[in-house]
């Protein structure tokens, strides 16, 4: 039989109901959150053409060079699984002329994402994001709502073990005059280098430092930095970019070497983490990408943005425990025989219009085995309903967490259990 069972893909998960219900208060938290910053919400397709990835991301990225799932279609289009947010986003509002709405454009997204990782704890093949991206202010204050965002929404959920790590890449000229920098340093050391990272070499440095090799780590810790080589007008972006910081009281580490990797970034780059998880310890990372815009063919515009993923940050929660458990359903209605049955489901109509779960017994179970689902279900109240209550037009209501019983004329019912549920 084992041969015959198809099973989900390596790297992908199905979240099962027991998990849902907090993906979906996770959810809620996020919509409500976001919207208090004037963010809306933008929702793209799941692929776009492979195009948009290679010119915005970046073809010497590891997620563009080795992790898109990536097809020819029957049209001969080629197409690819999203593995990031930014750029759809981007695209999508070039496309719509979003910013001749307003000047400053506030975007969101709760969305699945591809990437063809090696899976393990914290990293799927497929997972989900969130995030918010900001077009339209090249200002620090811009950098700091978009920390801010994602900073304080840890915290509301009670993440007290995180660190923010800060860094600046410059703009353009900055990295211009680094990369010359850095491939002076590397070029007479190019035979200790992998393959990759020597093609890296002569065409963008800057993506060496993403390596995960042990050996090409410990050669880069005597690399230039890139802050040595910042101008005077990045280096002051990036100092109140701190000061503002300092004024909302938001902690953070600058970590100089700190680039991301993905190649759209200028100026502030930031990750947040966590000590809560294991390798995979990066909730968050995002930072300014003052060219994005430009470069996938919309007018030079300023933005920053960033995302985090949500099944580290469940993963964070669960470590410190703190998501609470909602019950299923707050009424259960326990019928036995056929007009029982009629009556209960009528009742549990009624009690859900008042906006209370209620859920009705599907497979004509006993009283002590609807007794036990009852409990199971997490249920506040049990509503019971044999032929004795029937003849008498009652129900019994029981308060499961009192266990406390009481006889209801079916009349009052709803306003019984509205008042204890509430
Ligand atoms: P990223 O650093 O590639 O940035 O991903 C952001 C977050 O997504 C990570 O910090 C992590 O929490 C989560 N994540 C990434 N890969 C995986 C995976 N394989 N499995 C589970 N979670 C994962 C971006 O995607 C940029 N678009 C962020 C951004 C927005 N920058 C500016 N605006």
């Amino acid at each position: 039989m084992s041969d015959q069972l198809i099973r989900s893909v390596k790297g992908t998960r199905d979240i099962l109901p027991d998990e849902t219900k907090r993906w979906q208060q996770l959810e809620n938290q996020l919509h409500y959150h976001l919207s208090n910053y004037g963010y809306q919400e933008i929702r793209t397709p799941a692929f776009e053409q492979t195009e948009l990835f290679a010119r915005g991301v970046g073809t010497d990225t590891d997620i563009v060079s080795k992790e898109m799932y990536s097809w020819e279609d029957q049209g001969g289009t080629l197409l690819t699984l999203k593995p990031e947010l930014t750029a759809p986003v981007v695209r999508a509002y070039i496309q719509h002329n979003l910013a001749r709405i307003t000047p400053l454009t506030r975007l969101y997204y709760i969305d699945a994402l591809f990437r063809r990782e090696r899976p393990q704890k914290g990293r799927y093949r497929q997972f989900y994001q969130f995030g918010a991206e900001c077009l339209g202010s090249p200002y620090p204050e811009a950098d700091v709502e978009i920390i801010s965002i994602a900073y304080e929404f840890y915290k509301s959920l009670g993440l007290n073990n995180i660190t923010l790590q800060l860094n600046s890449i410059g703009s353009t000229e900055s990295r211009k005059a680094y990369r010359t920098a850095l491939r002076l340093f590397l070029e007479p050391q190019a035979n200790a280098l992998s393959e990759i990272s020597r093609k890296r070499l002569a065409t963008n440095p800057l993506r060496i430092l993403d390596t995960k090799i042990p050996d090409e780590i410990e050669l880069l810790k005597n690399a230039p930095g890139i802050s040595d080589f910042l101008t005077p007008e990045d280096q002051r972006h990036f100092a109140e970019v701190q000061s503002l910081l300092n004024t909302l009281g938001i902690p953070y580490k600058i970590e100089p070497r700190m680039v991301r990797g993905l190649d759209y970034y200028t100026h502030t780059t930031f990750e947040i983490t966590t000590s809560a998880l294991g390798a995979q310890d990066a909730l968050c990372g995002g930072g300014r990408y003052d060219n994005l815009v430009e470069t996938l063919g919309g007018r030079p515009t300023p933005a920053v943005g960033f995302a985090a993923g949500m099944e580290r940050l469940l993963l964070a929660l669960e470590a410190v425990d703190k998501i609470a458990q909602e019950p299923q359903a707050s009424v259960y209605f326990i019928a036995i025989g056929a007009a029982a049955r009629s009556i209960c489901s009528k009742y549990a109509a009624q009690i859900r219009l008042t906006g209370i779960a209620s859920e009705v017994d599907l497979l004509r179970r006993s009283l002590k085995a609807q007794m036990r689902e009852a409990n199971r279900s997490g249920a506040k109240v049990a509503v019971i309903i044999g032929e004795a209550e029937v003849a008498k037009n009652q129900a019994l209501i029981k308060d499961l967490s009192a266990g406390v019983q009481k006889a209801v004329a079916l009349t009052d019912i709803t306003n019984y259990i509205t008042n204890l549920v509430q």
